[in-house]
């Protein structure tokens, strides 16, 4: 692999990723870095004042998307953008996210150390909670960003304890804005172009010992939250004609989708990753059950027919308890800009990086993107292809191959 074409400082890459590491670390490998978190809040407080200490200006949207500056030539033009999440999961791994993030802000300090004066701004965005995993649903800020998600749905949206966005967010800002003042920004301002740099998350490139993935697209995702209603009474008085037990009929609706979503490809991912029972008491019949769904196939026509049978299966399998079914979040599949994936391409041959097409198992702010500019990912693999999970890896040369092919990337759409 070489890299002496490269524009990038890849100590200064491996510095930064090590300073991210402790933001929220676990102790255990990995990362704890829940949206709009102190941790997350923290993690951003760190890229602002490096951004600050470039010269970098920042903004932060109406849902709480964060942006790095740097001017160009024709600073009105729309900016070139590029960036990822710096949240994480509960018990995250250290480079979902901030990769991408670190692999951007190294782009503009390599176009920095140069005086390379870029046509076009560009501008790292940091999402605001990508993952979902403290509010629902996944994509959140990008989804506001692009239209997706209305404004007022999202900020009103609660965690387990009951905080809303808004509140945190403004915690958040609040905390920010002690150290970096942050201009305001309306949302879904124009892009020339957006481009993400992310582990793969999947198995593909690691196994093949590739060193960069172009991303054509991203599979289709739907997102619900299932509230299954019976009625709590004693356990063990109460004869099975009287129960109402709503965990009973949880399963029985989870087993009658798990059912519709039998493939003999693999290609359907169903998840429920996500289960309350209430009062969730040992000697009382559950009264109430909330779970997830998360659904993914790279075909919009199965996808549909999956999704539909969710409703169905809420419908039938209820009795003799209720149950509703509410969409969280729906994506159709992605397909990412032609030019732009062979600007990658380009990029990788002329870095003398290994490459290959493959499709994104997991989801991504891009997929948001791709509504409203060329948009397009660079991948690296990942150990094992393990992810959303703390043992988390990526190989230092892989980190430095996807910055080195992201700045290149970027300065060529920059200068047009
Ligand atoms: C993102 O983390 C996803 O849900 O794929
Ligand atoms: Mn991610
Ligand atoms: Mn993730």
């Amino acid at each position: 692999m070489s890299a002496n074409l490269a524009l990038i400082d890849s100590a200064r890459l491996m510095k930064r990723h090590k300073a991210m590491m402790r933001i929220g670390a676990t102790g255990r490998g990995g990362v704890n870095r829940l949206a709009l978190s102190p941790e997350d809040t923290a993690a951003r407080t760190a890229l602002l004042e490096w951004a600050v200490s470039r010269g970098f200006s920042a903004s932060i949207d109406p849902a709480g998307n964060l942006f790095v500056r740097r001017s160009g030539i024709d600073d009105q033009a729309p900016p070139v953008v590029t960036g990822s999440h710096l949240d994480s999961q509960p018990t995250g791994g250290n480079f979902d996210g901030v990769f991408g993030v670190l692999a951007a802000f190294e782009a503009l300090e390599a176009l920095e150390d140069r005086l390379i004066q870029t046509m076009r701004p560009i501008e790292l965005v940091v999402w605001m909670n990508e993952e979902g995993a403290r509010f629902a649903p996944t994509t959140m800020g990008s989804g506001a960003f692009a239209g997706v998600l209305p404004l007022p749905e999202i900020l009103t949206t609660r965690d387990g304890d009951g905080i809303t966005v808004a509140d945190a967010l403004a915690t958040s800002i609040a905390t920010l804005e002690k150290s970096t003042p942050l201009a305001r920004r309306p949302l879904g301002t124009r892009a020339h172009a957006y481009i993400e740099t992310h582990i793969e998350q999947g198995p593909i490139l690691d196994a093949a010992d590739i060193a960069i993935g172009i991303v054509t697209g991203v599979q289709g995702l739907r997102q619900f939250e299932i509230v299954v209603s019976g009625v709590e009474r004693h356990a063990g008085t109460t004869p099975k004609h009287q129960r109402k037990d709503a965990l009973a009929s949880a399963r029985a609706i989870i087993t009658a989708i798990e059912a519709e979503c039998a493939d003999d490809e693999d290609l359907v991912r169903f998840t429920v990753g996500r289960m309350e029972v209430r009062p969730g008491v040992l000697n009382t019949i559950p009264s109430e059950v909330v779970f997830t769904v998360d659904l993914r196939h790279p075909q919009a026509a199965t996808l549909d027919r999956l999704a539909a049978s969710i409703e169905t299966a809420a419908r039938t399998h209820a009795a003799p308890c209720t149950a509703s079914v509410r969409p969280l979040l729906a994506s159709a599949p992605t397909v990412f800009d032609p030019a732009l994936i062979g600007r990658i391409a380009e990029a990788c041959d002329r870095l003398g990086y290994s490459r290959r097409d493959l499709i994104s198992g997991a989801t991504h702010d891009a997929k948001h993107l791709a509504d409203r500019c060329a948009s397009g990912m660079i991948f690296i693999p990942c150990r094992d292809g393990i992810s959303h999970n703390e043992a988390e890896s990526a190989e230092p040369e892989h980190m430095i191959a996807g910055a080195a092919v992201l700045a290149e990337v970027v300065l060529g759409l920059a200068m047009e």
